[in-house]
């Protein structure tokens, strides 16, 4: 066990005192501290186990989730950590706060979380600055989305903005119409918006691909809270659009896990444990009406090694986790990859 897995548990308690925000605004520092003095150290057990999806090769299945690392600036750290990949963001083309705190809130009898930060972020000019110095070999995936105050008739401007800006820093890029926070956002997972949105970025990448000369792969990110007509609208746009892959899920707005709990009204996505087995329905439903070629990353409610698993079973090629790592803290990153080994 590292260093840094043994002090988690004597950590945690302390950090559970702090609001949530501020706790997390804290372990990321101290991440970006332990990680320049050389005491980070990898929690990954045994040799690599390199993954080729998306013409990418990622040195495990492993990726940190959208949202813990919104301004890029500790991709190196979570790189050393373990992790196989980091998407950071969301970014949106102007920096803009988020809304007002408190806006994070634990449920530690669910292993959950809810948020409602609503893309705080430093735009995404920012972010790429900070990625063109990275070093990590874990894959970056830049996560991109819409500003709080861009109507949706101009969102597609919005996301070809941040898509131009990222795509020379980016090993793959996710869109994000998923987040819950942001007024209108899952709006455009209407399949008329949606394929709009998608056959413009595509449009997009390919020019850019040949004036960079490299492919950088083009993911959507879909909401838990969809019913099977939508799935299936949805899954018929990215067969017929040839999306380079889909992460499944984000948040849930849904409460029915949590009934009951002080918190549960709290507006927000809800993520962690309750949201496993919506998101795993979700995942597999893809799996099934998705054309084979397109790989699905799953995310939602993995908080341990077993449920990565499930997800792996479930179709997802690659996993990725946020809430889990707030209450398992490093070990969970061990005990994922020890797990899903090839
Ligand atoms: C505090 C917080 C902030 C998040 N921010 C984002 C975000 O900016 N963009 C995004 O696509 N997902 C965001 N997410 C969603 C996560 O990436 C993930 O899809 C979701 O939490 C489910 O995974 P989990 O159960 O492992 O947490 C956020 C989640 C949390 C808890």
């Amino acid at each position: 066990m590292t260093l840094i897995e043994s002090f988690y548990p004597v950590l945690k308690p302390w950090l559970f005192r702090l609001d949530a925000e501020r706790a997390h605004t804290f372990t990321v520092k101290m991440m970006i501290i332990a990680h320049r003095l050389g005491m980070l150290k990898s929690v990954v057990p045994g040799p690599q186990q390199p993954r080729s999806v998306m013409g990418l090769t990622f040195p495990n299945a492993l990726g940190l989730a959208a949202g813990m690392d919104k301004s890029a600036s500790a991709v190196e750290a979570w790189g050393a950590l373990g992790f196989g990949a980091v998407e950071v963001g969301t970014l949106t083309p102007r920096p803009q706060p988020g809304n007002p705190k408190p806006r994070l809130f634990r449920l530690p009898e669910h292993e959950a979380l809810i948020n409602r930060m609503g893309f705080n972020n430093p735009g995404i000019q920012s972010a790429v600055k900070k990625l063109q110095q990275r070093r990590t070999k874990a894959v970056v995936g830049v996560n991109i989305g819409k500003n709080f105050d861009t109507p949706n008739e101009d969102a597609v401007s919005d996301y070809l903005i941040c898509l131009k800006a990222a795509y020379s820093v980016a090993d793959y890029i996710a869109v994000n119409i998923s987040s819950p926070n942001t007024k209108g956002l899952r709006d455009l997972q209407a399949e008329g918006a949606v394929r709009e949105l998608i056959s413009a970025l595509k449009k997009e990448q390919a020019v850019l691909q040949q004036e960079h000369g490299k492919q950088v792969p083009l993911l959507v990110k879909i909401a838990p809270d969809l019913n099977e007509m939508q799935i299936e609208a949805l899954a018929r746009v990215f067969n017929e659009q040839s999306i380079d892959g889909v992460i499944a899920t984000n948040t849930t707005i849904e409460r029915t896990a949590i009934k009951g709990h002080r918190l549960a009204n709290e507006t927000g996505g809800l993520s962690g444990a309750p949201v496993r087995e919506r998101s795993n329905q979700v995942l597999q439903a893809f799996r099934m009406l998705l054309k084979e070629q397109i790989p699905l990353i799953g995310v939602g409610g993995i908080v341990s090694g077993a449920d990565a698993v499930e997800k792996m079973k479930a179709g997802a090629a690659l996993v990725q986790v946020y809430s889990g790592l707030v209450y398992r803290g490093p070990g969970l990153v061990r005990e994922v990859l020890e797990k899903i080994k090839p």
